[in-house]
């Protein structure tokens, strides 16, 4: 950046400088926005946005059609494609203590008893390795080619990141040797080793740039990135430790191996890096003795690792004893002890929620736990404070918290850090009760602890009852109408909401809409406004704009119903097709002395939803706040066209195996719309079985009846999406 004033600047140095700015800020961007990774320090970005702005003024005439005047920042990493799992993945199960282990294998022996007995040579064996905290991720190899990498995502959809896994280098693009099945997910777990983290930090620490939390957070968001690039400069590494779906050529499973030991074997005869710490044994003793001996190398191994997995050997007898809801019972995670450190609660804020719940959080005097600094922990509710938890029975021996307490803070994995228990020795004589406000401390109204009908207890929150006039509640509910995944107004993120907010610009979702009109003809127009422009107020406005007629759906969870998420706002738009409906019969149901018998049954919809909707119907304010925006905004019919020019109108179809586009019930939701019928099974009666990669009985069946298969792709091109 050139440090002559803007005043002395020929034409010619304005205009060359305006490039060179627009190109560094445009770099600055997504290295902050897209990469998480700022290349630059805020102030000198802020420096190159100001000279970037007075040379604009000084010369409007330059002003460059990629003026980063006009942008507010790099657009969101977008998300990434779906990509259904052949095989869920799943979790593990936990064990805290020996006597966990000794149980785990205890109930192995008792369920496989009569094996014992039938046979004097049964051997019933585990193995043991490191717990790898990283984050897992799943590699389908077809005939030996890495073809698509996905994150374990809700265990049975993840995301596409194939790109950026293939940027580590203990991943094999192809596999090595031979005897791998057709059809191979080979999972395990992405990890950052110490030295890695450190040289990032390091590096970040000289050029200014983000604070990397710890390497698995770091290792996940280098994943998680648009642009592999990124990825491939951060030297993550790869653990191969389990499988998904494992097939020979016609789709019949093909597992590699008869157990896990082998298994593992193979994985580094194929290429991939295992971990060297694996052992197998017949003993619980044994187990617990690797265990120790693991712990005491955690701090030199150079990774993370938080426990150790225990899993039963033989694959068939893994089979017999099957699972427990999202866990195999035939494998057991021993967790080491959490990190605990102790410190000072210097403070008690309380944080007021989109739907008014007040919620404590604990400022810390701040201190390092397992490497992380931690400042804040969460308080939950009043009670939690008291000593008394969820269930009323008591936490922390029924000691209450008080500002000037000694506490010890721990932080386990991934999880918020919590206040574990207190130094009473330490507790100052002056100490006071906390005494939790029964106001709003954002708008002062009464917050209140509301009577649960079912269970005929308090609730354990207390909540704000100013509803659209506390502020807090105001912003938290323009930030959810605003988001991606409701109204999704792009450049209106939760740090415009909060300015315009504070600025009186946007108080109501109604506003937003009025937002340009009423700048036209204000004195303080936004494009004055530090941080706009022109060019990115229009280009606002014009985003708003362009959300004027939203989906049913979207809008309607886009409301902040309590307890209306997505799923409901979808199953709400179907039932009731248009918005002016469904005001109608939530308004009347909410003046009616017994709403319940008024407002219409809804499969997927309960008596906690149907009671929300009514409760917020019944409150005029709400109304008014959606009439008042509906005068702005119309939001389309949802309308389930039975379109008499679609191909698949009145036909039965059957999804099967992966798909890769869409997820199992927008692929359903998708068929209802055109006039399709879903069904779960393939029969005479299918007319199309749409088979994605790993699909299995239900292909075989389909190809007896003759039913036609097509592929996800075709269904796209069918359909004309
Ligand atoms: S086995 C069906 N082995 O732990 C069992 N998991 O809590 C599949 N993990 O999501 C998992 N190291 O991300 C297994 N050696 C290891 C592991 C491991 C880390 C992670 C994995 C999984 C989580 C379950």
């Amino acid at each position: 950046m050139s440090q002559k004033p803007v005043d002395q600047l020929s034409e010619d140095e304005a205009r060359a400088e305006l490039a060179a700015l627009a190109k560094a800020i445009a770099a600055a961007d997504i290295a902050y926005h897209q990469n998480d990774a700022p290349e630059i320090t805020d102030a000198d970005y802020d420096a190159l946005r100001q000279r970037n702005a007075a040379l604009e003024e000084a010369f409007p005439e330059l002003v460059r059609t990629d003026s980063p005047s006009g942008a507010v920042g790099a657009a969101p990493v977008e998300g990434f494609a779906k990509v259904r799992h052949g095989v869920p993945m799943l979790s593990l199960s936990n064990a805290f203590s020996d006597e966990d282990v000794t149980d785990f294998v205890a109930r192995a022996k008792k369920f496989f008893m009569a094996d014992t007995l039938r046979d004097p040579d049964f051997k019933l064996e585990f193995t043991a390795e490191p717990k790898i905290d990283g984050l897992s991720a799943s590699l389908r190899y077809e005939n030996g080619v890495f073809v698509k990498g996905a994150t374990r995502g809700d265990g049975s959809v993840g995301e596409d990141i194939t790109e950026n896994l293939k940027t580590i280098g203990d991943i094999p693009h192809r596999l090595k040797g031979s005897g791998w099945p057709a059809v191979i997910e080979i999972r395990g777990e992405v990890y950052m080793t110490h030295a890695e983290f450190k040289r990032l930090k390091d590096h970040s620490a000289k050029f200014g740039g983000q604070d990397y939390v710890n390497p698995r957070n770091t290792a996940a968001g280098s994943l998680r990135q648009k642009n592999p690039e990124i990825t491939a400069s951060r030297n993550l590494n790869f653990f191969a430790y389990a499988w998904g779906i494992a097939e020979d050529a016609e789709g019949n499973p093909q597992p590699p191996a008869a157990t896990q030991h082998e298994i593992v074997q193979k994985f580094g005869d194929w290429g991939f890096v295992t971990n060297p710490l694996m052992i197998r044994t017949e003993s619980a003793d044994e187990l617990l003795a690797h265990y120790r001996m693991i712990e005491t190398q955690r701090a030199t191994l150079g990774y993370d690792i938080d426990g150790v997995v225990y899993k039963l050997d033989r694959l068939d007898l893994q089979a017999r004893w099957g699972f427990v809801a999202r866990a195999p019972r035939w494998a057991i995670a021993h967790k080491f002890p959490a990190e605990q450190a102790t410190t000072i609660l210097t403070g008690i804020d309380i944080q007021v929620g989109r739907t008014g719940a007040l919620t404590p959080v604990a400022r810390l005097q701040p201190v390092t736990v397992g490497g992380v600094v931690v400042e804040n922990a969460t308080l939950h509710n009043e009670d939690y404070i008291k000593g008394i938890g969820n269930n009323g029975e008591p936490i922390r021996n029924g000691v209450d918290l008080r500002v000037g307490d000694t506490v010890i803070v721990q932080r386990a994995g991934d999880v918020i850090p919590q206040i574990v228990d207190v130094v009473l020795d330490k507790r100052p004589a002056d100490a006071q009760p906390y005494v939790f406000p029964h106001i709003c401390p954002a708008c002062g109204s009464e917050a209140v602890r509301e009577l649960n009908e079912k269970t005929g207890k308090l609730d354990s929150v207390r909540r704000c009852t100013g509803e659209l006039i506390c502020p807090a509640q105001a912003v938290e509910n323009l930030k959810h109408f605003v988001a991606r995944d409701a109204m999704d107004i792009d450049g209106l993120g939760d740090k415009q909401v909060t300015q315009f907010y504070a600025e009186g610009r946007i108080v109501r979702p109604a506003d937003i809409f009025t937002l340009r009109a009423r700048d036209e003809r204000s004195m303080k127009k936004l494009k004055d406004v530090e941080g706009f422009g022109a060019t990115s107020v229009k280009k606002l406005f014009d985003a708003i704009d362009a959300r004027r007629e939203p989906e049913l759906d979207r809008f309607i969870y886009a409301l902040g119903i309590r307890h209306v998420g997505e799923t409901t706002g979808a199953l709400l738009a179907k039932e009731f097709g248009s918005i002016e409906n469904f005001r109608a019969v939530a308004l009347a149901a909410a003046q009616h002395e017994d709403g319940h018998s008024v407002f219409p049954q809804i499969g997927g919809i309960g008596e906690t939803v149907r009671s929300s909707i009514m409760a917020f119907f019944a409150n005029e304010r709400n109304v008014q706040a959606l009439d008042d925006l509906l005068v702005e905004v119309k939001p389309k019919p949802y309308v389930v066209t039975i379109s008499a020019d679609s191909v698949v109108a009145g036909k039965t179809v059957v999804f099967t195996g992966a798909l890769e586009k869409m997820t199992r019930s927008e692929a359903k939701a998708m068929a209802e719309r055109l006039g399709a019928k879903v069904a779960g099974s393939v029969s005479a009666k299918t007319d199309i079985l749409v088979a994605g990669p790993g699909a299995g009985s239900k292909l075989k069946t389909a190809e007896q009846h003759g039913v036609e298969v097509i592929s996800e792709d075709e269904w796209f091109e069918r359909v004309g999406r």
